[in-house]
């Protein structure tokens, strides 16, 4: 890696890496926000964490787009990510979470809630300010009594610091039904600063009762994910079914992801 880091950095600056960062930042807060509940369409109900008989954070945890001074922290509450709806009634529940310089959370920097919509399939999505640049923080959220594995994640270095090395990885194309996510478990383990993914996240094709290839025998998939991925929910369960991934939900974690 060392050795290519020159011609990383030489490429960083044909592309104008803080144009190319507030294009995609901009462009995705922009999706976010074109896709919030109207006032009047929003659901207005709260669900009561207590009603919350499942481990809600079956998706695990995530972090990315690194920049110096935040992290955009996400998760998404499903009870029972195989279904529609993922086992919460249509109302909005309210998330803690927060963000340590330890792993073990007693030295705690910033903390709020969080709303997670129905509309957004319960998912939270936060942005936390105020960070230092260039180093890593631990997080996790809480619903009523149940609490999130942890996440590790880094802010970028400030604009202009002399940075002697980078260490990231590099990942594309990932098919369910091709086979485990092995190389996600061996991810997860390494030393890095940033993973880059590059696509496809997922496939919108079928995947079978056991898997394609993992070839379950212990379980199996409902039937709806045994076609091909054409509405709203088909996607959201799709995405629940890669997610539900224990490798990948591994490499989520310890690395912040753009
Ligand atoms: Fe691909």
């Amino acid at each position: 890696m060392g050795n290519h880091l020159p011609e990383f950095r030489a490429a960083a600056r044909r592309i104008d890496r803080r144009q190319f960062v507030t294009r995609a930042s901009a462009a995705a807060v922009l999706a976010f926000a074109a896709n919030m509940p109207t006032a009047g369409a929003a659901s207005a109900r709260r669900l009561n964490p207590r009603d919350i008989s499942k481990n809600p954070f079956t998706l695990g945890v995530a972090s990315g787009d690194p920049l110096p001074d935040t992290a955009l922290l996400w998760t998404r509450l499903a009870p029972e990510p195989y279904t529609a709806n993922s086992g919460l009634p249509t109302e909005r529940v309210e998330v803690e979470w927060e963000v340590a310089q330890d792993e073990r959370f007693t030295l705690i920097v910033a903390r709020g809630t969080a709303t997670a919509h129905p509309e957004f399939h319960h998912s939270v999505r936060v942005e936390v300010p105020g960070l230092s640049a260039d180093r890593f923080y631990h997080y996790r959220f809480r619903v009523g009594t149940w609490i999130s594995p942890a996440g590790r994640t880094r802010t970028a270095p400030a604009a202009g610091a002399r940075v002697t090395q980078l260490k990231f990885a590099t990942l594309s194309c990932q098919a369910y039904y091709h086979g485990y996510f092995t190389a996600y478990k061996h991810l997860a383990a390494e030393d890095l600063d940033v993973v880059v993914h590059l696509g496809d996240y997922l496939y919108e094709y079928a995947v079978t009762a056991v898997g394609g290839a993992r070839n379950y025998t212990d379980r199996k998939l409902p039937a709806h994910y045994n076609s091909e991925t054409i509405t709203l929910e088909d996607y959201r369960l799709r995405y629940g079914l890669y997610k539900s991934d224990p490798d990948l939900m591994a490499a989520h974690a310890a690395h912040p992801f753009v």
